[in-house]
């Protein structure tokens, strides 16, 4: 065979192969695919307590400390004891719980807080969960060197390992985290035969099918005071998935994010003419702040900046005062991040297009209205 035919007959080869792999699924033709090798594995990241799944690498306490000033502290705070953003990360743990394996704080009712270091009992659920993901804004982006490294930072904080430490796949399995010992399978969730072989299982229901109630009774309630203690919860949920934040800046059962979403979802009004469904939705001065918000939802901006409360961030209202006007200068500013300008917390650059820091600018530039 000549070669030139053998390479036609290869690629013709290659080409059926690759056709049988990308095969409709045969039990419900036309609907969707199989999966590829390389999609299962994008997928595919979880390290288990026995470190499957853990990629070979390592990171020293050092580079960790960068990757820490760089990606975590702002949130975390420099020794991981913020708790601005969530619950702290670093504190509470003693030598001796290194020892023991049990954090004794953690039964000590006088002891505020509980920190991560305090109750994670396995490291590979530390590796696991900032590879997958941390930080908080730009999830999956660290390297696996950058993870190995600033957990081996995180465990150096808590006095788990020395300065000089570098944590690898190699020697992960000798760190002995504080709560080791602290976690417990013996309830019903697992085999359960831990309890002299009473199989309880942790929560029972029992479908009502006459006679029910109905309906739930409430016993307690947040008090008014507490409701907007942490910000506008509605400002700081994630604008996907099925979980959205109550409006807690309005008295309970105004919840204007309910009712947005409500209008959203509401079909037109029949009534309504639609060339005012068209209408262009800027204002005369060419300000489109429902897009602006819908941004600054879209890219996190909320996760540390409130409308009108300081979150990580100045609030939006402070930073439209401070620069009224000046569109260009926010929209770059958004861009590129800085620090300085409003205290010693660096915002970090932002990705989004040119034209979407644009609307966010000028609609800062112009007040931050509604
Ligand atoms: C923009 C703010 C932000 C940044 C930046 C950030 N985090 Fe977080 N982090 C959070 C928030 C918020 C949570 C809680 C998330 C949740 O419960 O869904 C969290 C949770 C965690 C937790 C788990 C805490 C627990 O006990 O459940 C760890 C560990 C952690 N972050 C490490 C890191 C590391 C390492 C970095 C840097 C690579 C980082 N974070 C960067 C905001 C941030
Ligand atoms: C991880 C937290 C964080 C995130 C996410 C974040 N910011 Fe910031 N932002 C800050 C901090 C902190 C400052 C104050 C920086 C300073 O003092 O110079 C700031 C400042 C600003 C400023 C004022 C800049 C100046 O020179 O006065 C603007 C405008 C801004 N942010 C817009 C945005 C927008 C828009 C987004 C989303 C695309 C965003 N920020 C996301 C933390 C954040």
């Amino acid at each position: 065979m000549s070669r030139f035919r053998k390479a036609v007959l290869s690629a013709a080869l290659l080409a059926v192969a690759g056709f049988a792999g990308a095969q409709t699924n045969s039990k419900y033709p036309g609907v969707g695919r199989a999966a590829t090798q390389k999609e299962v594995a994008a997928w595919d990241i979880d390290v288990r307590p026995d470190f499957k799944g853990l990629p070979a690498g390592s990171g020293t306490v050092a580079k960790g400390q960068e990757v820490w000033e760089g990606k975590c502290a702002h949130c975390h705070g420099f020794f991981g004891e913020s708790g601005e953003v969530f619950s702290p990360l670093v504190g509470g743990v003693t030598p001796e719980d290194i020892k023991t394996g049990h954090v004794a704080n953690l039964k000590n009712t006088s002891y505020p807080g509980r920190t991560t270091m305090m109750k994670v009992a396995t490291v590979s659920t530390l590796w696991d969960y900032i590879n997958r993901a941390m930080p908080w804004t730009a999830p999956k982006s660290l390297s696996t060197e950058e993870v190995y490294a600033v957990t081996a930072f995180l465990l150096n904080l808590s006095g788990i390992v020395p300065d000089n430490y570098t944590l690898s796949d190699k020697n992960i399995a000798d760190v002995r985290m504080p709560n080791r010992n602290g976690m417990t399978t013996k309830h019903a969730m697992w085999p359960g035969n831990e309890f002299d072989g009473v199989k309880k299982p942790d929560t029972q229901n029992t479908a009502c099918m006459k006679d029910c109630a109905p309906e739930a009774k409430v016993a307690s309630f947040l008090p008014d005071f507490a409701r907007n203690a942490h910000g506008n919860l509605a400002e700081q949920n994630r604008p996907v998935g099925a979980q959205r934040g109550v409006d807690t800046t309005k008295p309970e059962g105004k919840d204007l994010n309910a009712e947005r979403i409500s209008q959203q979802s509401a079909a037109p009004k029949a009534a309504e003419p639609a060339a005012k469904a068209a209408a262009p939705k800027t204002d005369a001065s060419g300000i489109d702040s429902k897009a602006a918000m819908a941004l600054t939802s879209k890219y996190s901006c909320t996760a540390c900046h409130g409308v009108d409360k300081k979150i990580v961030g100045p609030s939006f209202m402070d930073i439209a005062k401070k620069h009224a006007g000046k569109a260009d200068y926010l929209a770059g500013k958004i861009k590129s991040g800085g620090v300085g300008v409003w205290g010693p917390i660096p915002m970090p650059a932002q990705t989004l297009s040119d034209a979407e820091a644009r609307t966010i600018g000028a609609w800062l530039a112009s007040g931050a209205g509604k």
